[in-house]
């Protein structure tokens, strides 16, 4: 079998040419541009590099965006100073602060600062919980976009045995509550997992997010499965390659290639995200 790539970057360039439709239209109406604040802090090249993307992103639909990169030792109370000014500005929409922090900072607290209506990623406990009891609003940014790869695919998640390899906070466990709440059977597997193999073999749809190159090998997974591979690794070499053996697609009968599977999907559901925050905002 050879499996049907699912293609992030087409379908990342439909829900971007969708949300700068509707900037135009706000606009059109006279209403403010969605606004966007994205906070760094410290010099991790990966996350500038996420950040600037982000930046761009922004700018391509329409929104405005606002940036703050401060240095590894801002102190704690001078994030949560920044951030309740943020709060409380109108013209901001959204706040996202890139992780990772430097370590003298509780990441926890920081998000936790964060107004849940301004969360565009989903990380605030209120959001978290909205999505667990099923009234989401602001949705994980990379799980909802892997969901929106699958819609856009006709790939129904209901009645399917959904395999979740990783259990970050970022990933996988909201992971596994959207695929719950599109009415899959749900597994998260994570580091303590006794035989990872007898568990992957029972996929129907299989998501790994757990930062190791080829972590899961193709000869693990049920013939005809999904496979959706979260994992971006840099290979010695420069190239970039997933937590799943690439033969996957040879074993699958769909897979999100690394890159331009699930990546692109990230920023296009913060776009979604700050959209929808920016109409639920009345100011
Ligand atoms: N670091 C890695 N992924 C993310 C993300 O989706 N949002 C933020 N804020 N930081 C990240």
């Amino acid at each position: 079998m050879t499996a049907q790539l699912i293609d992030g970057k087409k379908v990342s360039k439909a829900v971007r040419q969708k949300i700068k439709s509707q900037v135009d239209e706000r606009l059109s109406q006279g209403l403010r541009a969605p606004g966007l604040a994205v906070i760094l802090i410290g010099d991790d090249p990966a996350s500038s590099v996420y950040v600037n993307n982000k930046k761009r992103a922004c700018e391509e639909v329409g929104f405005v965006s606002k940036s703050w990169h401060w240095p590894a030792t801002t102190t704690q109370s001078e994030l949560l100073a920044l951030i309740k000014e943020l709060n409380e500005d109108h013209s901001i929409d959204g706040i996202l602060v890139q992780l990772p922090l430097p370590e003298h900072i509780e990441t926890e607290t920081v998000i936790e600062s964060i107004h849940p209506d301004k969360d565009v990623d989903g990380f605030h406990p209120y959001n978290i919980g909205r999505l667990t009891v099923r009234m989401p609003t602001l949705r994980p940014c990379t799980p909802y976009g892997c969901m929106t790869l699958l819609k856009h695919y006709g790939l129904s998640a209901k009645g399917k045995h959904a395999v979740i390899v990783g259990a970050s906070n970022i990933v996988g466990r909201p992971m596994s509550l959207e695929l719950l709440l599109a009415g899959a059977t749900t597994t998260v597997c994570h580091r303590f997992t006794d035989d990872l193999q007898s568990h992957v073999a029972l996929a129907d749809i299989l998501v790994v997010a757990v930062g190791k190159p080829g972590f899961i090998p193709a000869e693990w997974l049920k013939p005809g499965c999904i496979v959706i591979d979260v994992g971006i690794n840099r290979l010695d070499d420069g190239r970039l390659t997933g937590d799943v053996d690439p033969a996957a697609s040879e074993v699958a009968s769909y897979v999100t290639p690394v890159p331009g599977g699930v990546g692109p999907m990230t920023i296009a559901t913060l776009l979604e995200n700050t959209l929808l925050a920016c109409e639920r905002h009345q100011q």
